[in-house]
């Protein structure tokens, strides 16, 4: 098994979270701006994909240093070990970004770190002629910030977020990344009722229930790196039986999810079923002011219209009191409200426990918490 430095990519705001998952996978960590780092093997790169909840991709960092010209930037990436990655087959696109460095030309650091890239192929696999590049993909990275140079390549494929399990969605869909972030922001436990009363495609509740069954998030899909010749099928084979061994079918689960349109409910029962959870959450279309229950200790999650279209606004804050009239009454759950509305709390009508700053794409939004009453001690 080999040694490679992992980097799991997260959203603004988000790094904490995925940094939690990290080290619940066993593997110790570091936390910088949008990136979890750490050390692993091939199991690693598996297991990552396979549980990362949150995380938005695996990449392996290749290599990380200075480079103030053209020439540092070609001569340090030609000296890293490549062909320890790439087979003399593989395809390997170079993308690129460039923050707050001499080096501003994305397009030339790109050709730059081709070039170097194939000139250490072409002499370890003792080649004149250009790669045909008709095997496996490793889409190389090479980022630029203050002037340091991080090169990696992408072992997901297709982002983590999705799932597998999204076949119709609707306006406004939260990423399923982000909605399993706000189900873990929460204290939510799997024997405890949860509701999302703003479904739309049934993220939130999808990603609560695979979260409360344990479901690994990736069971459903692929990943670029299963093509990778020097990650043993057995090791793909070994991760998918871990999370089959892991998942816990049995678990009873109370989770709703309610919308106002009955068109979203319908996408939201086809996604949960794509999902493979069948039935095993609970739809109705019904508006947020019409929900009652008389559960205890659950937890309300929602990602409610902004208002931030022309003349919505108005709509959607009156709606906002009205939500807050109907939660009054439910002062043993929790409440998670995500909206950008910075005057959420005047129209909901309390101050909330505790905000958190989140990003919904580049939407800047508060997670408004209103946390409930806890359930009495039991005396033995
Ligand atoms: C931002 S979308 C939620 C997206 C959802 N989280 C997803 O991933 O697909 C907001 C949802 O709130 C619903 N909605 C709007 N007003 C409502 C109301 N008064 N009561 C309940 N649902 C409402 C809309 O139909 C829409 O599906």
């Amino acid at each position: 098994m080999g040694k490679y430095q992992l980097i799991a990519t997260a959203a603004m705001g988000l790094e904490a979270i995925v940094a939690k998952e990290v080290r619940a996978l066993g593997y110790e960590c570091e936390v910088e701006n949008g990136k979890v780092i750490y050390t692993g093997d091939e199991n690693a790169i598996a297991r990552s994909n396979l549980w990362l909840r949150t995380a938005d991709r695996v990449k392996i960092k290749v290599g990380e240093f200075k480079a103030y010209t053209f020439d540092e930037l070609f001569e340090k990436t030609k000296a890293l070990p490549w062909e320890k990655y790439l087979p003399e087959d593989a395809e390997f696109p170079v993308t690129g970004k460039s923050v707050k460095s001499k080096l501003f030309s994305v397009s030339d650091c790109q050709a730059i770190v081709k070039k170097a890239v194939v000139d250490r192929m072409k002499s370890h696999y003792k080649r004149n002629s250009w790669f045909e590049e008709s095997g496996a993909y490793f889409r190389i990275e090479v980022a630029l910030l203050k002037d340091v140079a991080t090169i990696t390549i992408d072992t997901s494929g297709q982002g983590l977020h999705k799932r597998g399990y999204r076949v119709d969605q609707g306006e406004a869909p939260l990423k399923e990344t982000l909605a399993a972030a706000l189900v873990s922001l929460t204290n939510w436990k799997p024997d405890k009722p949860f509701i999302d009363p703003f479904c739309g495609s049934g993220t939130i509740p999808i990603e609560a229930a695979m979260i409360g069954q344990n479901i690994a998030p990736g069971f459903n899909r692929e990943f670029v790196s299963e093509s990778w010749n020097w990650i043993p099928e057995t090791v793909w084979d070994q991760a998918r039986t871990e999370a089959e061994d892991l998942a816990k079918y049995d678990q009873q689960l109370d989770i709703t999810g309610t919308d106002i349109d009955h068109r979203m409910v319908k996408i939201a029962q086809e996604n949960s079923f794509e999902a493979g959870l069948g039935d095993l959450i609970q739809y109705k279309q019904m508006q947020v002011r019409d929900i009652t229950t008389n559960k205890e200790y659950g937890v309300i999650v929602g990602n409610p219209p902004y208002g931030e279209r022309l003349g919505e606004k108005k709509a959607v804050e009156q709606m906002y009191s009205e939500m807050g009239k109907a939660f009054s009454k439910l002062d043993t759950w929790s409440i998670y409200i995500m909206t950008s509305n910075e005057q959420f709390e005047q129209f909901y009508g309390k101050p909330a426990t505790k905000k958190r700053k989140l990003f919904n794409g580049f939407i800047r939004t508060d997670l408004y918490q209103y946390w409930g009453k806890r359930p009495p001690r039991t005396i033995e």
